[in-house]
């Protein structure tokens, strides 16, 4: 198994290029389901999450060619299977994402039913009640959702919470249905508003993607798109934070800082010099970072997460911080690994206290999760001595070559073997010309 290992004390320094978003590309491509015509992804990230949703639509008997440089075709032809397998949901809970434009597109979907995560339990009902106000009949068996419906109508769907996945699947399954369907208490995150715009380019009426309102009047069929995906907003907050922790000056080209109001703001209010263009963000930091409280919410609130990597970062800080979290339950599992580097942190059910230190210890850690990984990286670039992460796969499934564009920063880092069987697409334009790939 690779590891990644990193030596703390190198400042980063120079300007990498943001990735595509994840949260916004899974989504994108489950979307292309709904028509029949070629749909062209664009700056697609190269992650481990985007090769399982290929494999997903693959087996779903969609047609998806990866060109290089980030993007992908994709077309959904006629042949389109309605079963996603378990072996395959299983590894990625967003591919439950497809279930509402499969439903759309055949009147049937059955899908294997996600569990919990490391995160918490992870529920789906919110996607599967509002399915059914739209007239689908869903029954859970063996395993499976199974979900029919003859075409689906209009409804009024309130949401209990603006769940991001549950508002996607039903803005998704309500494009074609017969009527008019509101969401109500919608997730506002800026990824949603990505799809919406790619459904709108695709012919769908959707209006609202943003606010807690969304109205989407059903059409008959959607035509093919090209559409570029969105700059990954947890990507750049991620870089950010390693260039507050390590005294860095870096620029993030092509991150968009209007995603990242109360992200910069906290940055700032700790000490960080952020500086925001319209081609990206500038960081600087003079090693002086003050404690903070952070709650994480919903969009616009604080993103959960960023919660992880931020955790890293006040571990370093001047005084207390409390950090809360209230979006997924048992999201404070890497803790128990950030204080193998010496972070001195007490968890109080969903608040985490957290007392800045002078220095972090390099030690070997695992990523229990995706963002606690890149917590680990982040607090490792701050350690002395090496720190060791096992279990990186985690980290691979959300951050496109995340050891090369941190060397290109100048950080002292590695990956112990090369990940052979994840099969790298070669997507992204990543710094990966002029950087010295560690072994
Ligand atoms: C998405 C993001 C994830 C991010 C999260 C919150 C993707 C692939 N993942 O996850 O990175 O952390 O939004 O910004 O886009 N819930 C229910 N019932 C449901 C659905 C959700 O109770 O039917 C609960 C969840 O258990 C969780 C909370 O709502 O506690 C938020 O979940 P949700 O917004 O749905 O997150 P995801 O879409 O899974």
């Amino acid at each position: 198994m690779s590891k990644i290992v990193v030596k703390g004390g190198q400042r980063l320094l120079g300007d990498i290029k943001v990735s595509g978003a994840k949260n916004s590309a899974l989504k994108i491509m489950a979307a292309a389901i709904l028509t029949d015509k070629p749909v062209i992804l664009r700056n697609v990230p190269d992650i481990a999450d985007v090769r399982i949703m290929i494999n997903v639509l693959r087996e779903l008997g969609v047609e998806v060619e990866t060109v290089g440089g980030g993007d992908i075709h994709i077309t959904s032809t006629k042949t389109l299977k309605s079963k996603a397998p378990y072996h395959l949901v299983n590894q990625m809970r967003a591919s439950v994402i497809a279930l509402g434009p499969l439903l759309a597109r055949l009147g049937e979907a059955q899908f294997a039913m996600p569990g919990g995560c490391n995160i918490g339990s992870r529920k789906i009902d919110l996607h599967i009640r509002g399915l059914e106000l739209m007239g689908a009949e869903i029954n859970v068996r063996h395993g499976y959702i199974e979900a029919k419906a003859d075409r689906l109508r209009g409804a009024d769907i309130h949401l209990a919470f603006p769940s991001v996945g549950a508002t996607e699947n039903l803005m998704m399954a309500a494009v074609l249905a017969k009527g008019k369907t509101w969401i109500r208490n919608a997730a506002k995150e800026p990824e949603i508003v990505d799809l919406a715009k790619c459904l709108i380019e695709m012919g769908a009426k959707v209006s609202g993607a943003g606010t807690e309102t969304i109205s989407i009047d059903g059409v008959t069929e959607l035509h093919g798109v090209d559409y570029t995906v969105m700059p990954d907003r947890i990507e750049t907050g991620t870089y950010m934070v390693a260039g507050a922790i390590t005294d860095g000056e870096i620029f993030l080209k092509g991150a968009c800082s209007d995603h990242l109001k109360i992200v910069v703001s906290k940055l700032r209010q700790i000490g960080i010099e952020i500086n925001c263009y319209p081609d990206g963000i500038e960081v600087k930091s003079n090693g002086k970072i003050l404690s903070t409280n952070v709650s994480t919410l919903p969009y616009a609130g604080f993103p959960t997460d960023l919660q992880a990597p931020f955790m890293a970062l006040l571990s370093l800080a001047k005084g207390t911080s409390v950090i809360t979290e209230n979006v997924f339950e048992s999201r404070f599992v890497y803790v128990n690994e950030l204080r193998s580097l010496g972070g001195k942190i007490d968890i109080e059910s969903h608040h985490a206290i957290v007392h800045g230190s002078r220095s972090l210890v390099g030690a070997k850690v695992k990523a229990p999760d995706l963002r606690g990984g890149a917590a680990l990286i982040i607090a490792g670039l701050a350690s002395e001595g090496s720190t060791e992460i096992s279990d990186v796969f985690h980290i691979d499934r959300g951050y496109d070559s995340i050891v090369e564009k941190l060397s290109f920063l100048g950080a002292d880092i590695h990956r112990t073997k090369s990940e052979t069987n994840l099969q790298f697409i070669n997507f992204n334009q990543a710094p990966r010309a002029n950087i010295s790939t560690a072994q």
